[in-house]
């Protein structure tokens, strides 16, 4: 037994751990279902650091230090659980199984739970960065038990991004925690995707620009509260030329947006919490707007736009698409937070804010400037009820509501969807709405199922008794 840490999978993401460890000198053995992989990573990468590659499970298990750190990044779903339980049958009571992959929460707390019971640590991890990420640094986000991250969490933050010497990584509380934030980020992340997507049509269909055109406006923003990994990566895809064709890649690439269901468990989580995450689901919807090919084909011939554009003040329009996405982003960004928060009362999880943001400040997909802004909010008030509610927010906010209000209008008025603009304009509108019409609901409510209500001038839940001729009210 010579290595400290172990990882079997030796897909990209796998080796590209495996590799990042070995670098940080850690000694890594390495597995592979088909051995030809493992020997190809030995081939390849074998002189960057110490690695102990095993044929078999059992000669990888047996050559980790205990307590055992094993790493499984395979495919979510059954080829997880099927490595797990190998792993299982063949580990000690105190080693530690870390799932690196984008696994379910609700998954990773069944395993937990089972694991627990054999005396095993079950980590399920939140690693975000893509490929490169896990090869230089991602942001990681590991859950389970306080005690395995006392063993894991210092090899983990040595292969993390860092962040002025802090690392990207930090335990973000027990059991399926870690794969819940991580789960969030993704959904956040279609939201960051879907209002710069939004931002991008506007201005082409608003002002008629080229991608070229629009990659050089985005590289603009990118310098300042916008600036983001997500902004450089769309600077980069609209300048793209194809070259078979001379034309903007972007426009040779088909307009369906694919997905691995990340966001989608967002959303659906959401709506078991109860906590609006409109801008998230906007954005999974709007993919699944793009990919729903036969809705598209049968409504292409609808009427559509009711005014041609013609925006006068060229720059006034793109600062005020900037300032929409700006808000949108706000709005986004406040709901995934919430969804974290309502999660944490739910399940137990003692689950900090202000370090989720800190650990996404780099490393991982949404990195950004912006995150800094949101650690700090956190770090002020660790109860903020939302991010919106935070000073330099809400005046970030309150500052883009006009040029918001018009971008939203406008794409009405000249029929351009902009699903998470508009409906983070409504959350926006809706959260801080003085009465909603939810008072209506109620009353609809009590009257076709007698479901009752609250009455605002005093204590106590109502009936009206609505088929009776004096319909009055009765208190239940
Ligand atoms: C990350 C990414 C990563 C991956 C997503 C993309 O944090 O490194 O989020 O997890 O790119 O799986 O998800 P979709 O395929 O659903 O867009």
């Amino acid at each position: 037994s010579s290595a400290d840490i172990g990882v079997t999978g030796m897909g990209v993401m796998g080796r590209n751990l495996a590799r990042n460890l070995a670098r940080h000198e850690h000694r890594v053995a390495i597995h592979n279902r088909t051995a030809s992989k493992t020997e190809d990573v030995m081939d390849q990468f074998g002189d960057e650091g110490t690695f102990v590659p095993s044929e078999s499970l059992e000669d990888f298990v047996s050559s980790l230090t205990p307590p055992r750190v094993a790493i499984v990044m395979v495919q979510a779903g059954a080829a997880t659980d099927a490595v797990i339980d190998d792993l299982a049958d063949l580990l000690d009571e105190g080693d530690i199984i870390v799932d690196a992959g984008n696994a379910l929460f609700t998954d990773t707390r069944r395993r937990e739970a089972a694991l627990k019971e054999r005396g095993l640590h079950f980590v399920g991890c939140g690693v975000s960065g893509g490929e490169e990420g896990a090869l230089w640094g991602p942001s990681i986000m590991p859950g389970g038990s306080a005690d395995s991250y006392k063993r894991l969490g210092p090899m983990l933050e040595s292969i993390s991004a860092h962040v002025d010497g802090e690392p990207c990584c930090t335990h973000v509380g027990e059991d399926g925690a870690g794969h819940f934030v991580k789960m969030v980020h993704n959904g956040i992340e279609y939201a960051d995707m879907q209002v710069i997507g939004e931002a991008y049509d506007l201005l082409r269909r608003g002002l008629g620009l080229t991608p070229a055109e629009i990659s050089e406006i985005f590289a603009e923003w990118n310098k300042g509260d916008l600036d983001s990994y997500l902004m450089e990566v769309s600077t980069e895809v609209l300048r793209q030329v194809d070259a078979e064709t001379g034309k903007p890649l972007v426009d040779i690439i088909v307009d369906q947006a694919g997905q691995k269901g990340t966001g989608m468990w967002t959303v659906q989580t959401a709506l078991d919490l109860a906590v609006p995450v409109t801008g998230i689901g906007e954005a999974t919807f709007a993919r699944g707007l793009s990919s729903a090919v036969v809705q598209r084909d049968a409504a292409a011939d609808f009427e559509g736009i009711a005014d041609e554009w013609n925006i006068a003040d060229r720059d006034a329009f793109i600062e005020d698409v900037r300032q929409a996405l700006y808000a949108s982003k706000i709005i986004a960004y406040s709901q995934g937070f919430n969804e974290i928060q309502a999660a944490a009362t739910e399940y137990g999880w003692d689950i900090s804010l202000a370090d989720m943001a800190r650990i996404w400040r780099d490393g991982c997909i949404i990195r950004a400037r912006f995150l800094g802004d949101v650690t700090k909010a956190y770090d002020k008030n660790p109860e903020l009820p939302l991010l919106l509610a935070d000073e330099y927010f809400y005046n970030a906010v309150k500052t883009a509501l006009p040029h918001w209000r018009r971008v939203v209008s406008l794409a009405a008025l000249h029929g351009v969807p902009a699903p998470v603009f508009s409906s983070s304009l409504s959350y926006y509108d809706g959260v801080r709405a003085d009465r909603l019409p939810a008072a209506l609901i109620q009353g609809q409510r009590d009257y076709f199922g007698a479901h009752t209500y609250k009455r605002v001038d005093k204590e106590g839940t109502f009936h009206t008794l609505w088929a009776t001729e004096e319909r009055g009210e009765v208190e239940s």
